[in-house]
């Protein structure tokens, strides 16, 4: 069973652990990496020093959502005997690497990055940014390639993330003379960002447009009633709009019964279906979805010493694959060796 993990393809990937993962991280990447961890080898990370580089005025924060994150990950399917789940600030190889990559890129590469140049904007930072912000996709590079991962999901936002990273594996591989690190690929969900319930591009959990995993029953009735549907439809009997309606957007994402989708939205824009009735259906959709995903959630709250020790023996193996990854390439640079 060994030698057959060994071959599969490695898949990196993480999430900040700013907050609770809600129903946009599910459907665009959660339910993916359930279906990979049987394909391949699968390591998360609970990327606390990442979410520093903009919540430093917050490390509690960022320290409180790192077992909460693993939480989700647990509630949703990931089985940690077949994905490895660690600690980022926990693996000091990816500080030291991040440090050596950093000689291999410029700094007006990174002003030039299209995701950072965004990120900038969103965050209002223009003049101010932190040098850690800046450069963090020279982190996310030590990351990726310090589990020589060549597979990546990710947002499509984050795509330059990788393009990046892969310029700074062929600059290291031309220094050396030869291929010590691996290029990745990004691999970005099919399926589009899901809106906020709000109808706005990005849920924030600041705003409160975002369904948490963790929601409760309540909650969730009271996001589905929230949501956005079309303004313009005013009685019953009236024609509905199903672009831009973010109920149909949801029961696109996560109906299964795709001919009842299809009638309803036949219906809709023909008149004649309310929204109370619409959304009906798309909160007894949620509400069975989530269920059980809570009810584990809660199980699993209540073993924090079982999700340390999950973390624990995850960072443990990580710490092992990316110190290994470290003294390769110091090797391979030629670094001094104190003796
Ligand atoms: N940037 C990712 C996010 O915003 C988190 C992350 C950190 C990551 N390191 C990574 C993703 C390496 C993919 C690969 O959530």
């Amino acid at each position: 069973m060994h030698s057959d993990t060994n071959i599969r393809p490695v898949i990196l990937t993480g999430d900040r652990t700013t907050g609770p993962l809600h129903l946009g991280h599910y459907v665009g990447s959660l339910k993916s990496r359930v279906a990979l961890q049987h394909s391949h080898e699968q390591f998360l990370l609970l990327a606390d020093t990442q979410a520093l580089t903009d919540n430093a005025h917050d490390p509690e924060k960022v320290r409180r959502n790192v077992l909460e994150v693993a939480i989700d990950y647990l509630a949703v399917g990931i089985d940690p005997t077949l994905t490895t789940i660690c600690v980022q600030s926990a693996l000091p190889a990816l500080a030291e690497l991040t440090m050596l990559y950093l000689n291999f890129v410029t700094v007006s590469r990174l002003e030039r990055n299209p995701t950072i140049k965004t990120e900038i904007q969103l965050r209002g930072f223009v003049r101010d940014v932190p040098a850690g912000f800046l450069c963090y996709p020279v982190a996310q590079a030590a990351d990726i390639t310090a589990f020589k991962a060549t597979v990546v999901p990710v947002g499509e936002d984050q795509a330059p993330l990788i393009e990046q990273t892969n310029e700074i594996v062929r600059r290291l591989n031309r220094q050396i003379g030869r291929d010590v690190l691996m290029e990745a690929a990004a691999m970005v969900p099919t399926v589009g960002r899901l809106p906020a319930v709000d109808g706005k591009a990005k849920m924030s959990k600041s705003q409160g447009n975002a369904i948490p995993l963790s929601a409760s029953p309540d909650e969730i009735r009271d996001a589905v009633r929230r949501m956005y549907t079309d303004p313009d439809h005013l009685r019953v009997s009236d024609p509905g709009k199903i672009e831009g309606n973010v109920v149909f957007t949801y029961l696109d994402a996560f109906c299964e019964d795709r001919q009842l989708v299809e009638e309803l939205k036949v219906h809709y824009r023909g008149g004649g279906l309310g929204d109370v009735t619409l959304k009906r259906h798309l909160e007894d959709v949620l509400q069975e979805l989530l269920a059980p995903i809570r009810g584990r959630r809660v199980q699993y709250a209540a073993e924090p010493d079982y999700i340390m020790e999950i973390v624990r023996e995850g960072t443990r193996k990580a710490r092992e694959r990316t110190e290994a990854t470290l003294a390769e390439l110091r090797s391979a640079l030629g670094l001094f060796v104190l003796t």
